[in-house]
């Protein structure tokens, strides 16, 4: 009887070690296809969600004291690329956001994260935003021309006269011209011009960075894509016009060439 009862418990004591074996198999090869996206939806959680919200909305509980308010991913809009007006953002777009925050606005910067954890994130920003397509290509900046008289006098001919930023962004460059109270946002809510004066750039303050804003435009926003309607020369013109009306000489930028190097010092615990 005794010896019985041993066999029988021995039995199920090898099931038991049988089956956990089993399911520490299957978890071990079912994770690495799956750790990116569930890492991304748990750091997501515990970072992200508090704005954007579980699904992605916009709607988390501090998006109703933030202007502007927290993105709303499920428009698959992003103002911050390095594509053509209509395209996707890169993955290395968003990874820049999430690393560098948008100056001006609440998003703030995760410089902290690890780079796969951000790459993580990445990926849920994506499902969550329905993005299943590579962009067709990114824009390529080069290198600004040399700052000549001739140059600013182009800038503000394009700025004026051309494609006449000034009729939202003011003739100053403070934000106020004739279209700026009306302008709304894809998301119904009202639209500032940037006010120049401010010296702030959501997408970074360096030539290259703006270069990129006026071609591709700021998808979701009123900013207008440049790329068909401005030749290569009137952008970077346009630029060093703008830096005049901040109230720089236009020569000497006040941002580095690279948004790596404007890193955020405060860390993330
Ligand atoms: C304190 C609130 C807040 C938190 C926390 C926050 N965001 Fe944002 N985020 C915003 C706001 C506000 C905007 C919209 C800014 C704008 O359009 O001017 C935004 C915009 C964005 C954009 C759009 C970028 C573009 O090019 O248009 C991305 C992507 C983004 N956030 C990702 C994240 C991720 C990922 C996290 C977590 C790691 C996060 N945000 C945490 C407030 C927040
Ligand atoms: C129809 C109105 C409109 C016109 C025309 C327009 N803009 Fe804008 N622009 C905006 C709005 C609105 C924003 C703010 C977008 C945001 O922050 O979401 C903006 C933002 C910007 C920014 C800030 C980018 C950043 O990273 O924050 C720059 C620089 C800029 N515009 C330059 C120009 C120049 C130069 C022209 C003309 C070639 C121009 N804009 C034409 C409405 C306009």
């Amino acid at each position: 009887m005794e010896r019985r009862n041993r066999r029988i418990y021995l039995s199920v004591f090898a099931l038991l070690f049988v089956f956990s074996f089993v399911a520490a198999v299957s978890v071990a090869f079912a994770e690495p296809a799956n750790t990116g996206l569930e890492r991304g939806k748990v750091l997501y959680e515990r970072y992200c969600a508090f704005c954007h919200g579980k699904t992605g909305e916009g709607n988390g509980p501090a998006g109703h004291v933030l202007f502007p308010k927290p993105r709303d991913f499920t428009m698959g809009l992003f103002k911050v690329r390095t594509t053509s007006s209509g395209q996707p953002p890169t993955d290395s777009d968003i990874m820049n956001i999430i690393k560098y925050g948008m100056p001006g606005s609440s998003m703030p910067s995760f410089i902290e994260l690890k780079e796969g954890d951000v790459m993580a994130v990445v990926k849920y920003v994506k499902k969550l935003a329905d993005i299943t397509k590579e962009p067709k290509g990114t824009i390529q900046t080069g290198t600004p021309p040399a700052v000549t008289p001739q140059l600013l006098a182009l800038g503000k001919e394009v700025y004026e006269k051309k494609a006449q930023c000034w009729k939202c962004h003011g003739m100053e460059g403070r934000g106020d011209g004739p279209s700026a109270a009306t302008l709304k946002d894809s998301w119904g809510q009202v639209a500032p011009p940037n006010p120049f004066k401010r010296n702030i750039y959501k997408g970074g303050g360096s030539p290259q960075d703006i270069y990129l804003r006026f071609t591709t435009g700021m998808d979701g926003s009123p900013m207008p894509a440049y790329e068909e309607s401005l030749t290569d020369e009137e952008r970077w013109a346009v630029i060093f016009y703008n830096y005049t009306l901040a109230g720089m000489d236009g020569v000497k930028v006040p941002f580095p060439s690279k948004r790596s190097e404007n890193k955020p010092s405060v860390l993330l615990k």
